[in-house]
């Protein structure tokens, strides 16, 4: 059995299939992408949707317009769907606010280590439904 295993999957095809699945890994977190990878599709919106009622609401309001009533006090998450983006407006800008937070008091805490690149992409793709363009990016 194990003479079998070996042989319909060798060990070296092993180490390379690890090898690139690390590579591309990092290279869905590389900082700074300047292009959002995945397409505003109504899968990816209603994904991103469902991932702000989960972890976004309670801080920026049912509907992302800011001041949400569990808020901690003295913090004022702003409204999401205005034009106004006080930390940058690129879809990568407002991906990297996401994923590593806003400092340096970060009210606005990292989502990197709970959410996968993929999930942060599909809320940027929300917040960019709801905002002021539409879908437009
Ligand atoms: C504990 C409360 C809290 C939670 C939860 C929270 N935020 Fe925030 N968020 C803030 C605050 C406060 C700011 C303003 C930070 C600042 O300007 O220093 C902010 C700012 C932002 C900004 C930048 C807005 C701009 O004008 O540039 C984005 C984007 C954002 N949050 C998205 C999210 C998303 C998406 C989630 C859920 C994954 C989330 N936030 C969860 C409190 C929160």
């Amino acid at each position: 059995m194990v003479r079998l295993l070996t042989r319909t999957l060798p060990p070296l095809t092993l180490i390379f299939a690890c090898a690139s699945a690390a590579a591309a890994a990092q290279a869905a977190t590389k900082p700074a992408a300047t292009k959002n990878p995945v397409a505003s599709t109504p899968e990816s919106i209603t994904a991103g949707k469902a991932l702000f009622q989960k972890y976004c609401r309670f801080c920026h309001g049912d509907d992302a317009k800011g001041n949400g009533p569990q808020a901690p006090e003295g913090t004022h998450p702003p409204d999401l769907t205005d034009a106004v983006w006080d930390h940058g407006s690129a879809d990568f800008q407002i991906f990297a606010n996401i994923r590593d937070g806003i400092g340096p008091k970060f009210d606005m805490k990292p989502y990197g280590m709970k959410l996968m690149p993929q999930d942060i992409w599909n809320l940027v793709n929300y917040l960019r439904s709801i905002g002021p363009q539409g879908k437009q990016k």
